[in-house]
C-alpha cells in the first residue's frame, strides 16, 4: 500500500480521539514536506482531494468567519493558464491546482477586513498542504501570480468565475512527486526565535 492509499479518515473532525497517536506522524509530515515542482502523470482521486479539502476546512479563522474558498482545478488547459507566463511553467505539469480565495465579509470583522480575509485562507492553505503531504502527494505554494499583470489576474478570475468580493490568495499545485529534493536550509533557531525580548536567542531552560 502506498502512502497515498493509506486510510487517513482520521483527518476529519469526527475522529479527533486518534490525535495522540498521530502526533509523531505529524512531525514527520512537517519534516518530509518539500516544495515539489515535478509531478508524475498519476491522477489524484477525488476521495483524496476530499480529505485534503476537509483538512483545510478544520483551520481556525477570525471569529470563525471561514472566509476561505477553494476552487479545485483539474482541467489541464486551465492548469496551463494558471502557469503562465514565464517561470511557473512547472504548474502545467501538476495534476490539480487548488486556488485558495479569501472572501471579504463585512459582517465578520469590520475595520480589519483586509487583514483577516488574507490571513485565514493562508492558514487553511497550510492545512491542505500538510494533509496532502500526509497522503503522499507533493505540493507547491504559488504566489508568483502577484507579480504578474492585473490582466492575468482578471483573466483567471473570469475563467474561474471568481466574484468581485473574493481575492486570490495562493495557488497550491498538487501531484504525485516525481522528484525528491533535499530539505532547503532554514535559519538557525536562535536567529529567529527569542527569549522574552527581541534579539535574545531562545534556548530551552529545562532539560
Ligand atoms: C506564500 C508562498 C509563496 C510561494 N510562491 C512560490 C511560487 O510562486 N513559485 C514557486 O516555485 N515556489 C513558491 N513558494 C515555495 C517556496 O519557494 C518554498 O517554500 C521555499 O523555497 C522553501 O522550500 P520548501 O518548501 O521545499 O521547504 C512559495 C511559498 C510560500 C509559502
Amino acid at each position: 500500500m502506498t502512502k497515498a492509499e493509506t486510510d487517513h479518515s482520521n483527518l476529519t473532525a469526527s475522529t479527533s480521539s486518534v490525535l495522540p497517536e498521530t502526533v509523531n506522524d505529524f512531525f514527520e509530515v512537517l519534516k518530509n514536506r518539500r516544495s515539489i515542482r515535478r509531478y508524475k502523470s498519476n491522477d489524484i482521486p477525488d476521495s483524496d482531494l476530499q480529505k485534503i479539502l476537509q483538512a483545510a476546512q478544520l483551520a481556525p479563522s477570525t471569529n470563525n468567519s471561514q472566509s476561505w474558498r477553494f476552487i479545485v482545478v483539474k482541467d489541464p488547459q486551465t492548469i496551463a493558464l494558471l502557469g503562465q507566463p514565464q517561470q511557473q511553467r512547472f504548474i502545467a505539469n501538476a495534476k490539480a491546482i487548488i486556488v485558495v480565495l479569501g472572501v471579504k465579509q463585512s459582517s465578520c470583522c469590520p475595520g480589519n477586513l483586509a487583514r483577516w480575509h488574507l490571513q485565514d485562507p493562508m492558514i487553511a492553505a497550510d492545512h491542505l498542504v500538510l494533509a496532502a503531504t500526509a497522503l503522499g502527494y507533493g505540493t507547491c505554494w504559488i504566489a508568483a501570480y502577484e507579480s504578474r499583470s492585473p490582466d492575468f489576474i482578471q483573466q483567471v478570475k473570469t475563467k474561474l468565475k471568481i466574484p468581485e468580493n473574493a481575492d486570490i490568495i495562493v495557488f497550491v499545485a498538487l501531484g504525485v512527486p516525481d522528484e525528491n529534493p533535499s530539505a532547503r536550509p532554514r535559519k538557525p533557531l536562535e536567529e529567529i526565535a527569542f527569549d522574552g525580548k527581541y534579539g535574545v536567542p531562545w534556548k530551552p531552560h529545562q532539560t
